[in-house]
């Protein structure tokens, strides 16, 4: 098909426009002339910018904010003044999205009788703050409580975090959770600078994603500052008993004094992958990268806050090996933080090409082999999860994503992470990485602190595309196509050739054989220059091939996996061997392995595989993890909660 065609047949398909047809080009030209006057048209344009998922219109937008705060951990109420700056020719509305706030008083320019609405109730949106301005006005100002059960506030008691002295609090605003702890326009869309006065416990640090103090003082009161646009996800907060130290010129780490040691040791290459990031896509535009390590129940791995990455600690091994996280995060601060997604739909945009970013700054501080074992990994992960994702929706394996009356965080599978990212590697080897380099830097520069939709962007690759190439790739396919195209890359991976000659070998041997021990014993000298990624792979190997309990006895035997101090390994092993009876040698020290494991970390790219593991099995193991989940769900972030409770909703 033509390019130019295609493009402008599936932007008209998405929005199922009648009111202009589009015409067959002739040419093959390389500027795209049918979807230039599509998305030049504004009624186009702006359907493609619709977002589903907020309240909020185009027609009054916000440009700064002024937040004052009070945090209160005896009630874990946040009590709050949001002062908004409204861009000049708003119209006679202005509506913010709001869930769950307790709302006082809102003023527009000072004056308290401000005739504000609270409209709807929906579960996963929340309310419409609607209030009617004169169309001179400037500024409205809301003052608020948060409920103690905000989706975006962890509070954590001091008994559960790691020195016991004071309480810890941190946000997670990604996707549309802002609107749980700030009333605001809760669209990727619309961007804001940002100033903040916030008053916390004495003995504790406050963060935010802005300019930040390195230490406590005796106030308690701390003031922030985001001098460059931003979009309500990222709107971030952290409190607690929190100690600095600095990696370098413009990076450094805040974490418990617990942790701050070994976490400054885990990510000391952090100045260098700022280094290789500009050298390959232009400037980093936020001033610092910082990095604030959370408690164990954080639910994701990493959160690109600017200026202040938000990270697990499971990542803090001691051998540095799980450093991608901080090249994923720090990738952020141009795809997805410079150049964001418009809506969620389109939010492969954001981590497709961070995850295309982070495995070229891996490339470059670690080596081509080192790279290849994590792409070989994203290649697994994706089929994995096409597998039984194409059996169940196989809509949810499109890169661009409808979600309208679904929860963003539904869209959060390998489709727009690994999916995504292939795809923009086979574009890589299509046109030559000089040429393709050359074209993601001037993308950057292009759209900086403006939104993207997809569309917009195969505009810009339809001009570097010629129309052989364009048909090569298969463009429409993988955007608006199910499945994984025929096409896609296979990464293969040196370092994963002798992982996966010990997984055959494992496999193909009897475990009762009385010299299967011997047989399938590697040597120290090979394992011991495995890192976390071999180990992984042949993990999964060991499962994907259907490894007994015998082999998962012999291989626990030889290389101790049940004992593993690495968060990444034994989650895993555990997600490999509680589907089957095996139950480590000493059950004891499995069950309570399990236990504590499940009790203490709530990254649900761990947890989640472990109980579903757990409920494949038989009653006595689905009975165990509903006793381990009743007890170790209030530890849970709320997000976690919900893909849990699912999770045992469908299962039981
Ligand atoms: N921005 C995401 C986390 C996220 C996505 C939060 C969607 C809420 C909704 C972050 O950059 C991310 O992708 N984290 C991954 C890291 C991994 C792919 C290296 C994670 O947490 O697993
Ligand atoms: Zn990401």
């Amino acid at each position: 098909m033509n390019k130019l065609f295609a493009l402008a047949l599936t932007a008209f398909f998405a929005l199922v426009l009648t009111n202009c047809q589009p015409k067959e080009s002739t040419e093959n030209t390389q500027q795209p002339a049918i979807l230039s006057s599509v998305i030049a048209d504004t009624s186009v344009r702006a359907a493609l910018f619709l977002d589903p998922h907020s309240y909020s219109t185009m027609e009054s937008k916000v440009t700064a904010l002024h937040w004052d705060a009070n945090v209160d951990f005896e009630t874990e109420v946040i009590s709050a003044t949001a002062q908004w700056t409204l861009q000049e020719g708003h119209g006679d509305t202005v509506i913010f999205d709001a869930k769950n706030l307790d709302i006082s008083a809102v003023l527009v320019d000072g004056d308290i009788s401000a005739d504000w609405t609270l409209e709807g109730n929906d579960e996963l949106l929340g309310s419409a703050l609607i209030i009617p301005l004169k169309l001179a006005a400037k500024q409205v100002s809301i003052s608020y409580k948060t409920n103690p059960t905000a989706e975006a506030l962890q509070w954590y008691p001091a008994s559960l975090t790691q020195g016991k002295r004071q309480p810890f609090l941190f946000t997670q605003s990604q996707a549309i959770l802002a609107r749980t702890w700030i009333p605001c326009q809760d669209r990727p869309g619309v961007r804001f600078t940002y100033t903040a006065k916030v008053k916390v416990p004495k003995q504790t640090l406050a963060l935010m994603s802005a300019s930040n103090p390195v230490e406590k003082n005796e106030t308690g009161v701390y003031e922030f500052n985001m001098p460059q646009p931003i979009p309500s996800y990222l709107l971030a907060l952290g409190v607690g008993d929190l100690e600095f130290i600095a990696l370098g010129e413009r990076s450094g780490v805040y974490a418990e004094p617990e942790m701050v040691r070994n976490a400054s040791y885990e990510f000391s290459l952090t100045e260098d992958m700022i280094r290789d990031a500009e050298a390959l896509y232009g400037p980093y535009y936020w001033g610092r990268y910082d990095m604030l390590v959370l408690p164990p129940s954080f639910p994701f791995g990493g959160m690109e806050n600017p200026r202040l990455t938000f990270l697990t600690p499971t990542v803090v091994v001691g051998d540095r090996s799980l450093v991608s996280l901080i090249a994923h995060e720090l990738a952020h601060s141009w795809s997805g933080n410079l150049v964001t997604n418009a809506t969620w739909n389109d939010f492969w945009v954001n981590e497709g090409f961070t995850v295309y970013f982070e495995m070229r700054i891996m490339e470059q501080l670690y080596g081509q082999d080192f790279a290849d074992m994590l792409e070989a990994l994203s290649y697994d992960d994706l089929q994995n999860e096409l597998a039984s994702m194409l059996e169940e929706d196989p809509e949810a394996t499109k890169l661009k994503q409808d979600l309208v009356g679904r929860n963003p965080d539904d869209g959060v599978t390998a489709i727009p992470y690994d999916k995504g990212f292939h795809f923009l590697r086979l574009c890589e080897n299509t046109v030559g990485r000089e040429n393709w380099d050359v074209f993601l830097k001037e993308y950057f520069d292009k759209y900086k602190f403006k939104t993207m939709v997809t569309e917009v962007f195969l505009q810009e690759l339809a001009a570097l595309l010629t129309q052989e190439q364009w048909n090569e790739i298969g463009v429409e396919q993988w955007v608006y196509g199910t499945g994984l195209p025929v096409n896609c890359p296979f990464p293969a991976s040196n370092r994963f050739i002798q992982v996966d000659q010990a997984v055959k070998m494992m496999l193909t041997t009897d475990p009762l054989d009385a010299n299967a021990k011997s047989l399938v014993y590697l040597d120290q000298e090979v394992t011991i220059r495995w890192s976390t990624h071999e180990w992984l792979r042949y993990v999964r190997g060991l499962e994907a091939g259907g490894a007994s309990e015998g082999h998962y006895a012999l291989a626990d035997f030889n290389y101790g996996l049940s004992g593993s101090p690495n968060p990444e390994i034994v989650a895993a092993w555990y997600t490999a061997i509680l589907k089957t009876g095996f139950e480590g040698f000493d059950t004891a020290v499995y069950t309570a392995k399990v236990e504590s494991f499940l009790g203490s970390v709530g990254r649900r790219k761990f947890i989640v595989p472990m109980y579903a593991s757990m409920l494949e099995g038989d009653e006595k193991r689905q009975e165990w993890a509903k006793r381990i989940y009743m007890n170790a769900r209030d530890s849970y972030h709320p997000l976690a909660q919900g893909t849990l409770d699912d999770l045992f909703e469908e299962a039981l």
